[in-house]
This record gives C-alpha cells, structure tokens and sequence, in this order.
C-alpha cells in the first residue's frame, strides 16, 4: 500500500474530535511502524508517557514488548504498533464504549492499509474488539485466530505482565512464539482452530477484499 494514505489518515487522526478525549489529550497517538509490516501490535491506549511523545509503547510496557518480540526474533521497526485508542483516557481509566465507537474506524483503516498477516492484540480491549467476543484474554489468548484472510493472536497488555510475574510472561511467551510460527508458516493446519470456536471468534477466514474496514467491528 502507500505510505501517502497512511500519512493522510493519520493527518485526518491529528485533529480528531470524535469524543471527549480530545479534550485531556497532549498529542494524538496514531501509531508507529512500516506502513507494509507483516505483523501488527494492537494495544488499548497511550498512558502518560505516550501521551506525551505521541508515539505508542514508549514506557515499561513497551520496552517488554520489544524484549518479547526480539526474542522471537522480532524488531520493532519490522511492525506497526496502534492502539483501540488514539488518544490516552484521563488517569489511564479503562476505554469507554463510546470512545471505542468514536475511534474504531481509524483502526480498521490501519488495518485495512497496513494489510499485516498476523495481528497481536494486547490485553482484552483489543482482543475483545477484533475477536468480537465477551471472551476474557485468559479463555481467548493461545490460538490464532483467522480473522478477515489472515491471523489474530491475542494475548496479555504488557502492563499484565509487568504487574503478574512470571505465568503471565510465559503465557506471553508462548504467544510470541505462536505469532513467529505463524508468520513463518501462516498455511499450517496447525494454526487453524475448529469451526465452532472460529463462529464464536468472529468472521473467520472472509477474505478482506470481501469487506469494508468498518465491517471489521460492526
Ligand atoms: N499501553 C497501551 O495499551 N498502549 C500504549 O501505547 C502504551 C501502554
């Protein structure tokens, strides 16, 4: 794809005032990476830090998501990093459903631009969106998901990990190396889950051409 229409969304982004966030915001936090990246991180949305530099995952939490990538042999300027929202909730309060409402649409855009073969979601925010499920992270993450003519893997926010210790860091470990496998091997039967889980999942393996970017979330 191009970058231009990436550059313009975030341009249309910039000045957002969909919901009541752009009003606390410092700078709107669109997202970072190539604009042809094979795998996607999604997250929730900009704390402090973030907030501040207008990029995604600058604090704690972002440097264990590099940490775990690169162990699976994954840098970050090989992906693209976004979050459910572009702007940081006051205090770092959980995402309202309107704001997700009011913000989604540029996601699905990202998504539908970037085409990425696999999407990370972190935490249950972004799972729980993409995945369209009431499924908790703890029940959804250790499978991929095909979602739209490529995978979802969901697993825990980084901030879960920081605060839970090590169980939460080898489940995400695992994911990582899901992920790696998949992007190497994204045909394997392996990765496909069964046809009852999936219909529970979501939309399965529709083919993006098949959709608009809203119908990701409708
Ligand atoms: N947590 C998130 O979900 N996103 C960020 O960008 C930073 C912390």
């Amino acid at each position: 794809m191009s970058s231009d229409d990436l550059r313009l969304l975030a341009e249309e982004a910039a000045i957002c005032v969909a919901c009541g966030l752009a009003e606390t915001r410092t700078n709107v936090v669109f997202g970072v990476g190539g604009a042809n990246a094979d795998l996607m991180f999604i997250g929730e949305a900009p704390g402090r830090n973030e907030d501040l530099r207008g990029e995604p995952f600058v604090g704690a939490a972002g440097r264990l998501l590099d940490r775990l990538a690169e162990e699976v042999g994954i840098s970050r300027d090989e992906v693209y990093i976004a979050n459910v929202l572009k702007c940081r909730p006051p205090g770092n309060r959980d995402p309202r459903e309107e704001e997700i409402e009011a913000c989604k649409g540029y996601l699905a855009q990202q998504i539908k631009l970037i085409n990425p073969a696999v999407v990370m979601t972190l935490g249950n925010f972004a799972s729980k969106l993409l995945l369209k499920t009431s499924t908790g992270i703890t029940r959804l993450r250790g499978t991929a998901y095909p979602w739209w003519g490529r995978f979802v893997v969901p697993t825990f926010h980084p901030a879960a990990a920081l605060r839970g210790g090590e169980r939460v860091l080898n489940d995400m470990r695992k994911d990582f190396a899901l992920v790696r496998r998949v992007l190497d091997e994204p045909a394997a039967e392996e990765h496909v889950i069964a046809p009852q889980e999936r219909a529970e999942a979501g939309p399965g393996a529709t083919s993006l051409q098949e959709t608009t970017q809203l119908e990701f979330f409708a």
